[in-house]
């Protein structure tokens, strides 16, 4: 190329340049933003349905209990659990894969990660949901009663190759125990709201929960 076909090309002043810049940068940001936006927790506001959503901090430390959980590649269940799954999504992390099992249909704006579910029909469940095919399934049972963790129970033990993460009234204990083989974590979660009732996390494998608080 000759010297006079280096002049033909227009050029940006470096003030120019760097205005450009950092116009593409500001538009970047508020699109990261947006796409985010969809994922914070509280953009789906806490109603009837026995909703008490988790602090960020505790959405925090659970999605990324599940993600160590589940391992490279692993595959998630969020049971009643609408925040953990926000959570992990608002990591923009490709290497695990997670589904959102809800009864609120407001919910659905998740898409095909949104699977309706109703812990009165525990089984009810469509056919892309294999028998045992998520490593890790992190339930919170919408009621505090023998009843309610039964049927949650039966989801819990239908979606897990084996690891299970429930949160729930300290008073389930027990029954937690005999129906799943939890035992109570140190950690102890946070609400933005503060509960009538203690709330603790159970685990049946060697977690990260119950090494600190
Ligand atoms: C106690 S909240 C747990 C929410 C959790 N702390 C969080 O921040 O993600 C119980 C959840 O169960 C859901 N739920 C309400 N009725 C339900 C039903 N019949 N079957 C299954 N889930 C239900 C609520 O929408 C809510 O997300």
């Amino acid at each position: 190329m000759s010297d006079s076909d280096d002049d033909d090309i227009p050029r940006l002043s470096s003030h120019t340049l760097a205005a450009l810049q950092e116009f593409y940068a500001e538009q970047k940001q508020q699109s990261d933003a947006g796409r985010d936006d969809k994922y914070n927790i509280g953009i789906i506001e806490e109603n009837w349905l026995s909703q008490f959503w988790y602090s960020q901090e505790t959405a925090l430390r659970l999605a990324k209990e599940a993600i160590a959980a589940a391992g490279e590649g692993g595959r998630i269940a969020c049971v009643s659990a609408p925040s953990v799954y926000q959570k992990l999504r608002a990591l923009h992390r490709e290497d695990f894969s997670v589904y959102i099992f809800e009864y609120d249909k407001r919910f659905a704006i998740y898409g095909e990660e949104f699977i309706f579910y109703d812990y009165n029909n525990p089984l009810d469940l469509p056919e892309k949901i294999a028998a045992h095919s998520f490593d890790i399934v992190i339930a919170d049972p919408p009621y505090l009663s023998k009843e309610c963790l039964r049927k949650t129970s039966e989801t819990i033990k239908y979606l897990t190759q084996g690891k299970i993460l429930l949160c729930t009234g300290a008073v389930m204990e027990e029954e937690a125990a005999k129906l799943l083989g939890v035992k109570m974590c140190k950690f102890i979660p946070k609400h933005t709201r503060t509960l009538g009732n203690e709330f603790r996390c159970y685990v049946n494998y060697d977690s990260g929960l119950d090494h600190e608080i």
